[in-house]
């Protein structure tokens, strides 16, 4: 496997220290600048990261420029934003089964059909090339996919193309009544598996919070070769317009309340999976950063923020983050992580439950 220490002079690069900009060489910066890097070094799937945190994949990383400010700024790594399982099964014209194909919605296939635009997939396969050779940092490439149907062959193309590491963003919405909460848990594992069969390269699965047994499909999909969560997906969602009595979509961006949910299950799984993990979701400032890391986050991806506050963003938590780690005397991020986990808990359902009677009854 490929690693991004592999690239040469990568560590010679001069990238300017948060917040000390424009970039003037000198001994004490240039010390000061190693010294903030070794601080914030992550190994995430195996691969070594300058900070633990990473954009996540989105319209920020759609093409060579977007991902150039994301490694300016100071981002560990970047998710590049999807592409369609979809798109990838037309434009390679895969032959797709009748109980594959009962997975997608007949508007996908007819999207697809209608408006995808030409060679999107060798586009994709070209941004992960030009994007790898012009960035020092991981690049990881994302296949937005429901299924192991028509397209994992592709993802030996983009190995090939020197993805660093891919993510798959899977969701299969449980709302078939009909289907097993088993059914689904085995498409996860089928999807998993079908795809490190093809790869070198780590694997990490995006998932959302829809389980009905969380940690043990996690654990199972930890030892099916997944090398990290990414925890969770935030989806899509339809909203309703009570003047145009319309469907419309919901909120885009996500609101900084929402990391709790992420905060909940990487805390609850650190230590009792075999994959890294990795938070996404309302992440919106380095307070919540810390947290996740202290809850056992391997690396944080940020979206809606940057959105919100711009690229440069990542520079302000990057800074922010090695501030409050000298304050609390941290040489390094593994130095905290997980440190308020729940993995020395036997039985950490039985202490929330205590937490909510408590502040049920008054008592907090
Ligand atoms: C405009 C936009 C585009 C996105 N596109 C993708 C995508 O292509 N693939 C994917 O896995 N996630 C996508 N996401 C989800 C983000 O990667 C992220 O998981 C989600 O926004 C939650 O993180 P946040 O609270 O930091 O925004 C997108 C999010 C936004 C806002």
């Amino acid at each position: 496997m490929r690693s991004a220490t592999s690239y040469p002079n990568r560590h010679e690069t001069f990238h300017p220290i948060p917040g000390l900009t424009p970039f003037r060489v000198s001994f004490e910066r240039r010390w000061g600048y190693l010294s903030f890097m070794k601080t914030l070094k992550t190994t995430y799937m195996g691969m070594e990261l300058d900070s633990p945190l990473i954009v996540g994949s989105c319209g920020l990383t759609r093409n060579i420029e977007g991902v150039e400010k994301c490694a300016q700024a100071g981002a560990g790594a970047v998710v590049l934003k999807s592409i369609f399982e979809e798109v990838i099964a037309h434009e390679t014209e895969s032959e797709i089964s009748a109980a594959e194909e009962s997975l997608w919605h007949p508007e996908a296939l007819q999207y697809t059909r209608a408006y995808t635009r030409e060679n999107e997939v060798s586009r994709y396969l070209k941004l992960v090339d030009e994007t790898r050779k012009k960035v020092e940092i991981p690049v990881i490439a994302s296949v937005h996919c429901v299924s192991a149907a028509a397209w994992p062959d592709f993802a030996k193309r983009l190995e090939s193309a020197g993805a660093h590491a891919l993510e798959l963003n899977a969701f299969v919405l449980p709302s078939d009544p009909d289907r097993t909460a088993g059914q689904i848990e085995q498409l996860y594992g089928d999807l998993a598996k079908a795809v490190r069969d093809r790869v070198d390269i780590p694997v990490a699965l995006k998932l959302g919070s829809y389980f009905s047994g969380l940690a043990n499909t996690a654990r199972q999909l930890s030892k099916d070769g997944v090398a990290a969560l990414t925890l969770f997906n935030r989806f899509f969602s339809t909203d309703i317009d009570i003047d145009s009595m319309e469907l419309k979509k919901g909120p885009v961006l996500s609101d900084p309340g929402e990391f709790i949910l992420p905060l909940r299950w990487i805390s609850l799984l650190h230590g009792r999976v075999d994959c890294d993990l990795s938070a996404t979701t309302g992440v919106h400032n380095a307070a919540t950063v810390i947290k996740l890391l202290l809850a056992g986050a391997t690396t944080v991806q940020v979206v809606s923020a940057l959105y919100k506050n711009g690229v440069d963003y990542i520079t302000t938590l990057n800074q922010q983050l090695f501030t409050w780690m000298e304050e609390h005397e941290f040489e390094t991020v593994d130095a905290f992580r997980g440190l308020l986990s729940h993995a020395e808990s036997d039985n950490p359902a039985a202490w929330e439950r205590v937490q909510f009677m408590k502040f049920s009854a008054g008592v907090e």
